[in-house]
């Protein structure tokens, strides 16, 4: 599973044009976020497999994702984490749930080859069709059966899928539709239509099963090596450690539980850092429709990312008992794996941070957790901003209050970045690598 997964990963045959893989905007060089530097620097996001199409938000880190568990919404005190939260999920607003395929990544895995704005496929049986064509299609057979793939083919199913995913029911978020909400355009008899769908969960779960592994979430940072007693940390990095920990409160969100030998710093919750917006974003250019008809972001600037309210109120929310706690998780995201944020592949190459990509470098977003509360705001572009003053967030609602306002010295503002730079994998190689979730 884990080979064929590493294969699909960096297989841009699968994307409506052929010139886009995952690996295009998840590159093992960054940690498996954004590999171009200059698109990190400005508007965030890597084309698409149209290239003129950009999705709304950051690419995250894909490794380490596929520890998050699926979507729950606990309601009981003591049940999990915490009661009246969303815990798990995958993408920044948690809509790819993984609850059909028992984990987030899977699911995950399924939205991008769709997504308009990525891969832009009009629906999975396109995406079957690709790989029954690929030279690993026999790898699929292995574990489907001979039969995978004995699918009956309308002659023009080419053709038909050819034409990238303009479907107009997709603009939230990035990575949308659902499966349930693209409409099959290949007209498949019931027993193939099976067959294909198999063969599609087989993808995902393969690609799930790549992102799990050691090749991709290994465990082998410079922390790692500390916590294995095979490594000593600096004065500086000791001291952002205790910071981390303790006064900084990053321990609330980014977990780092007492004797826990791998802990993914992700909690799995949601909150509103009140991250301003960020103007550069490419998304924000996509207001006319392209010759395909789609429009990413008819409201161009004036457009707000509501995050995980808006997957509760899309219709890829297919829990409807969900529905009507969107307002009160408006401005909420995931709280990603901070593993890696410093992974890069020359020292002054620049990474994009938050949601949005706002932030440029890993001083400037522990500078906002520890000053948004205090330093007063300004119009965005204004001299000092991001030092001496900070925009307005983009939704002002729900906002976390256990950040913000930490009295952390620049001195300590600098440990804590030199804590976060031991999370770079590639530091030792673990001896022994235990299977499954840490
Ligand atoms: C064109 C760029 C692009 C391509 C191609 C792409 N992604 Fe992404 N990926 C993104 C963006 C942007 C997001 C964030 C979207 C969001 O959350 O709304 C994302 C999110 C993710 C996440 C979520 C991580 C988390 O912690 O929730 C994973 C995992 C991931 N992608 C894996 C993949 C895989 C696997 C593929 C190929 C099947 C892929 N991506 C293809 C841009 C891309
Ligand atoms: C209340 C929960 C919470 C606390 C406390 C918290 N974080 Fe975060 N962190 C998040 C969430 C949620 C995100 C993603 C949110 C977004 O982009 O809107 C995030 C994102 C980040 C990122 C960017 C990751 C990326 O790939 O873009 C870094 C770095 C980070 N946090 C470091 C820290 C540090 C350092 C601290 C302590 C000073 C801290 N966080 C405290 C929840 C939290």
């Amino acid at each position: 599973m884990v080979a064929v997964g590493k294969v699909l990963f960096f297989d841009k045959n699968l994307s409506v044009n052929r010139n886009t893989a995952c690996a295009f905007c998840h590159i093992p060089e960054t940690g498996f976020q954004g590999g171009i530097e200059l698109i990190n620097r400005t508007i965030v996001n890597q084309p698409g497999s149209v290239r003129t199409r950009f999705s709304l938000r950051k690419p995250p880190s894909a490794a380490y994702a596929a520890f998050s568990p699926p979507l729950q919404y606990p309601t009981k005190p003591g049940e999990a984490k915490c009661s009246h939260c969303f815990i798990g999920g995958n993408f920044w607003d948690v809509r790819a749930t993984g609850v059909r395929l028992g984990n987030p990544a899977a699911a995950q895995a399924e939205g991008s080859p769709l997504n308009p704005t990525e891969m832009a496929n009009r629906e999975p049986a396109c995406v079957v069709r690709r790989i029954s064509q690929r030279p690993y299609r026999g790898l699929f057979e292995q574990v489907l059966g001979p039969r995978a793939f004995d699918i009956h083919w309308p002659a023009n199913v080419d053709a038909l899928c050819s034409v990238p995913n303009s479907n107009p029911a997709t603009r939230i978020g990035s990575e949308v539709p659902g499966p349930n909400d693209t409409p099959w355009i290949v007209p498949l008899a019931t027993a193939d239509r099976v067959r294909a769908q198999q063969a599609f969960d087989l993808m995902g779960r393969a690609i799930e099963a790549f992102e799990a592994s050691p090749e991709v979430s290994p465990f082998s940072s410079k922390f790692d090596a500390f916590l294995a007693r095979k490594a000593k940390l600096s004065a500086t990095e000791m001291r952002g450690y205790t910071l981390f920990n303790g006064q900084a409160r990053c321990y609330l969100c980014h977990v780092d539980p007492k004797g826990e030998p791998r802990p993914l710093f992700s909690d799995n919750t949601t909150a509103n850092l009140g991250i301003p917006k960020n103007p550069a974003l490419g998304y924000y250019t996509q207001t006319k429709p392209d010759r395909y008809g789609y429009a990413a972001d008819p409201e161009g600037q004036a457009f707000v990312d509501r995050g995980v309210g808006d997957f509760l109120r899309s219709p890829e929310n297919g829990n409807t008992a969900w529905h009507a706690l969107a307002s009160t998780f408006d401005g909420r995201f995931r709280t990603v794996t901070i593993r890696n944020v410093d992974k890069r592949p020359y020292p002054a190459f620049v990474k994009a941070y938050g949601q949005n990509g706002y932030f440029k470098n890993l001083k400037a977003i522990v500078h906002f957790y520890n000053t948004r509360d205090t330093l007063p705001r300004c119009a965005s572009g204004s001299p000092g901003e991001g030092v001496t003053c900070w925009p307005a967030p983009e939704v002002p609602r729900n906002l976390n209050t256990h950040c913000c306002d930490l009295g952390l010295s620049p001195q300590q503002e600098d440990d804590l970045v030199a804590f976060l730079r031991t999370l770079t994998d590639g530091y030792f190689t673990p001896s022994t690598v235990t299977a499954g979730a840490p």
